[in-house]
C-alpha cells in the first residue's frame, strides 16, 4: 500500500510501488485530465505537480513520491498562478485539439509561480520538454506572459 496526497485528498494505493504516477491517477483514482503521451519522459501530456514542480508522472514511480503533493489538471486553479494560467489560456483560446494542453497548463503554472516575469528565454526553457502537435506554441508563449502580467 502506498499513501498518496493527491489535489488535497489523501489516497490509499494498492498497486506495486514501482507503477508510475501516470497509471495510478488515470486508472486507479479516475483522474484522466493528465494524458499518456509517450510514456518515455519525452512529450510532458503527463506533467503534474510535486509539491508545485513540474514533474512527468509517466516515468515517476509511486513509491518516489513520498511526502510530496501531487496536482493534477483538475486541481491546479485552486493555486492563484494555476488560476492565472487558466484564465490566460481562455482568454488567448490557445487550445486546438486540446490532448497537450493539460501538461501545457501544469508546466506554465509551475513556472509561473516560481518566476512571475519570465523572460521569453525562461518560458522556452520551462516550455520546452511540452510538446502539441497542433502547434499551439506561439499561443502557448503569449498566453504564458498574459498570465504573468496578472500574476
Ligand atoms: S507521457 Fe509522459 S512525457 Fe510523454
Ligand atoms: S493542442 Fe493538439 S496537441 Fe497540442
Amino acid at each position: 500500500m502506498t499513501i498518496l496526497s493527491i489535489n488535497g485528498e489523501s489516497h490509499t494505493i494498492d498497486a506495486p510501488p514501482d507503477m508510475p504516477l501516470l497509471w495510478v491517477l488515470r486508472d486507479l483514482v479516475g483522474l484522466t485530465g493528465t494524458k499518456f503521451g509517450c510514456g518515455i519522459a519525452q512529450c510532458g501530456a503527463c506533467t503534474v505537480h510535486l509539491d508545485g514542480q513540474a514533474v512527468r508522472s509517466c516515468v515517476l514511480p509511486i513509491a518516489a513520491v513520498g511526502e510530496r503533493k501531487v496536482t493534477t489538471i483538475e486541481a491546479v486553479s485552486t493555486t492563484p498562478a494555476g488560476k492565472q494560467v487558466q484564465e490566460a489560456w481562455l482568454a488567448l483560446d490557445v487550445v486546438q485539439c486540446g490532448y497537450c494542453q493539460s501538461g501545457q497548463v501544469m508546466s506554465a503554472a509551475s513556472l509561473i509561480a516560481s518566476n512571475p516575469n519570465p523572460t521569453d528565454a525562461d518560458i522556452d526553457a520551462a516550455m520546452a520538454g511540452n510538446i502539441c502537435r497542433c502547434g499551439t506554441y506561439n499561443r502557448i508563449r503569449a498566453a504564458v506572459k498574459h498570465a504573468a502580467k496578472g500574476a
